[in-house]
């Protein structure tokens, strides 16, 4: 039998995750490459929903190339499901997001609905996060003061360079971190003057996890 590649393992997590869609509802949709899979599922059932809440000015032109309708999140009402990627997810379901810089966008989104399903290769999954660099997205004046306090905090924190979010604001990436305490450190790196929002989806965390395996999709639950 031939591996499985990464882009394998997406696809089977983006099609698992269409079954944790209700029929007539709206769903919230994350960013990335593996949102980028589901909404190419969702495509197959569009029939069947009345809309989408997008994560990004990306996942919504995706999303509208399909032919579903995009809903603001303010017209959207409930959103019974969030589904999005991460660059690192726990077993606590505790992830670090925002490889792709929709992290306030997804945090937003993520917040406003019932169940978050994480849908991820195997490559995601880790016992400490931390490795993938926490992006934190910043009000541009704040950069620098902000970058001052992560290195306080014990983090090396660099410009990602070239990059504006969907918000105009800029992303530092923190790297060096060995996050012991996401719960804490999301909530300390929040009540900086400045921040808009961290990477860190931990005192909201994924309520299942899909993760994508060379023995099929497996699904974990917080
Ligand atoms: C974007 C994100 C993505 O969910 C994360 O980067 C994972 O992306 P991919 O599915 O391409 O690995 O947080 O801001």
């Amino acid at each position: 039998m031939m591996a499985l590649s990464q882009d394998d393992m997406k696809r089977a997590v983006a099609q698992a995750a269409i079954a944790h869609v209700p029929t007539d509802c709206i769903v919230g949709v994350g960013t990335g490459s593996t949102a980028n899979f589901f909404i190419d599922e969702l495509a197959k059932i569009k029939g069947k929903i009345r809309g989408a809440v997008a994560s990004s000015e990306a996942s919504a032109k995706r999303l509208q190339g399909h032919g579903i309708e995009v809903v603001s999140l303010n017209d959207a009402g409930d959103i019974p499901v969030y589904v999005d990627g991460a660059d690192e997810i726990t077993r606590h379901m505790h992830m670090v997001k925002g490889g792709g810089g929709a992290l306030t966008r997804e945090k937003i989104v993520a917040a406003a609905s019932k169940k978050f399903v994480c849908v991820c290769d195997a490559s995601k999954l880790v016992d400490v996060l931390g490795k993938f660099p926490l992006p934190i997205e910043v009000i541009p004046m704040a950069r620098s003061y902000i970058a001052r306090e992560v290195v306080k905090l014990g983090g090396q924190p660099k410009l990602r360079e070239g990059f504006t979010t969907d918000n105009g604001n800029v992303i530092l990436d923190v790297h060096g971190l060995s996050i012991m305490n996401p719960v804490e450190l999301e909530t300390a790196l929040n009540q900086l003057p400045g921040v808009v929002t961290n990477g860190l989806f931990a005192r909201r965390g994924a309520d299942v996890l899909l993760l994508g395996t060379p023995e099929g999709v497996k699904t974990l639950t917080a």
